[in-house]
């Protein structure tokens, strides 16, 4: 998918993409190092889009892991059929992971890799997608969400990340990448 065409898709669900470019592959790296991708037998990413942070996961993921995604929009979904023919991407909402999860046979995951654009959606929303993933996660498995650099001086950036710190307990924020447009950082939970 070209950069006009996510760019597109913005404008027209500003609250479903909730950002106008994707994800650098800096900010993906920060991602999957942060969510032991590479150490966990399996991994969910929510929200992929057009890919952006999918191909990281792909580069570190152990061959023995399962690994799928669910996408909302079906145009994401089909840019994804396109780019990674070989990944398992649902067309549904995050929220339903535990159905997923179980169609692949799996319990619980070890990771769950979040492009989700937590800041836009309302708070029941919030709440039901937290729930569904923070049951759907192993003890010790470990959530990753990319942020944006001013989201911690937002009322609702602050707000989500008490959310998580309800959940989890401590949160950790990994340093500014600062080559995003616009620079990101990535919170970690681990459960
Ligand atoms: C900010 S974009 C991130 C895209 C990509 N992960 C990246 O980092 O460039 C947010 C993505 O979340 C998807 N999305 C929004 N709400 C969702 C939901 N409830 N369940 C699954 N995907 C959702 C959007 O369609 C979009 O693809």
């Amino acid at each position: 998918m070209s950069v006009l065409s996510f760019a597109k898709r913005f404008l027209a669900h500003p609250d479903q993409v909730g950002a106008i470019a994707a994800t650098s592959r800096a900010v993906a790296e920060v991602v999957c190092a942060a969510a032991h991708v590479n150490e966990s037998k399996a991994v969910v990413e929510l929200g992929p889009g057009d890919g952006a942070i999918t191909g990281t996961v792909l580069d570190h993921l152990n061959p023995e892991a399962k690994f799928f995604a669910i996408e909302i929009s079906s145009e994401f979904c089909e840019a994804m059929a396109i780019r990674f023919p070989g990944v398992k991407v649902y067309n549904d909402s995050a929220e339903h992971i535990g159905k997923y999860l179980a169609e692949n046979e799996l319990d619980h995951c070890d990771a769950v890799v979040s492009g989700l654009p937590w800041a836009s959606f309302p708070h029941e929303l919030q709440v039901s997608l937290l729930d569904a993933l923070y049951d759907a996660m192993a003890p010790g498995a470990r959530f990753t969400t990319y942020t944006y650099l001013f989201s911690p001086y937002l009322k609702k950036g602050r707000r989500f990340r008490a959310m998580l710190e309800e959940r989890f307990g401590e949160i950790t924020a990994t340093p500014l990448v600062w080559a995003n447009v616009p620079p990101a950082f990535v919170y970690v939970a681990q459960k």
